[in-house]
């Protein structure tokens, strides 16, 4: 499949309408990879279908429609509204569709048990930034989808940002280290800047300065493909300024700490697998 470009004449689906639905399907149309027109999404009120149909996207508020619309449809409902909504669905679900699954906590198993046999699933794993097309994508194939669906679903997320195909064990460490680790991020970004206004830089210059810092250090690592614990000690000049932060922030258990809420993240997203 192309790498590039729209997939001729792809017909795509949504069911949710929120933020991660934005996400995705926002960064499809940017990345030009389906046509607007190509593009049907539910729910069940207007208030995030506006987004949409300022698209120039086909709206409904019947779920079953988007299926009679679409071939490769996204399920973008909160979790536990999920099951009600295949159940609604099943009847028109057919063999040629393909259905990923955005929702966090719901296995390929359970959603198997919920579609009838021989419907096509994916599972996703999106994160935050994909609404910048910067997000960092993991997903999973059902027994039923094979490596077309699965060339199908990379070429389409491209435009979202990075997308790996994963082992679905590793979904809910995801969780933990990326849908939950940007607020981790936000959490450091937010002690840099109160630190540099404790030093005396105003608040707004201190925000700018944090965000370009983290996007250089991100982009570093990506860049080089080095460890971050090499980049980190390139910084660091004998006697220097940095190796005294560092010190600060091992005398607070920094890292430790991030592990530790990379785990219970990453736990938490096992047991709500298992409800
Ligand atoms: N947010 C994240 O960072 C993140 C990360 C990874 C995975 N996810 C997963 O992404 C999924 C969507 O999360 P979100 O943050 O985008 O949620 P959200 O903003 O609350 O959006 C949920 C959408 O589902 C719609 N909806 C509710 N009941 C429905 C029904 N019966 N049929 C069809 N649509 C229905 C809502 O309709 P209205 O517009 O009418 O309210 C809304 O458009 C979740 O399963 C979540 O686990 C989210």
């Amino acid at each position: 499949m192309a790498a590039a470009g729209p997939v001729q004449g792809l017909k795509v689906g949504c069911i949710g309408a929120g933020k991660m639905a934005q996400g995705v399907l926002g960064g499809l149309i940017l990345g030009g990879k389906v046509s607007v027109q190509d593009i049907t999404v539910s729910a069940p009120t207007d208030t995030n279908l506006q987004y949409f149909q300022d698209q120039g996207c086909n709206t409904t508020h019947s779920n079953i429609s988007v299926l009679y619309e679409a071939r490769v449809v996204f399920l973008a409902t909160k979790p536990h509204v999920l099951p009600q909504v295949l159940v609604e669905i099943a009847a028109a679900l057919t063999a040629d569709h393909v259905i990923v699954s955005m929702a966090a906590g719901v296995s390929l198993q359970t959603l198997e048990k919920l579609v009838p046999r021989g419907v096509r699933i994916l599972r996703m794993c999106p994160n935050l930034p994909c609404v910048i097309q910067e997000g960092a994508m993991v997903f999973s194939r059902g027994p039923g989808a094979g490596q077309e669906e699965a060339d199908m679903l990379k070429d389409l997320l491209s435009g979202c940002g990075m997308c790996e195909e994963v082992p679905e064990s590793y979904m809910d460490i995801h969780t933990g280290i990326s849908g939950s680790g940007v607020a981790y991020v936000y959490l450091f970004a937010e002690a840099l800047v109160e630190g540099a206004v404790k030093m005396g830089m105003p608040s707004a210059i201190s925000s700018r300065i944090a965000a370009q810092t983290l996007l250089g250090a991100a982009k570093m690592m990506l860049e080089t493909g080095e460890h971050p614990a090499k980049l980190r000690s390139d910084v660091c000049t004998p006697g220097g300024t940095t190796i005294h932060g560092l010190h600060e922030l091992e005398k607070g258990a920094l890292k430790a700490t991030v592990m530790n809420a990379v785990e219970a993240a990453t736990k938490r997203a096992r047991d709500l697998d298992k409800r």
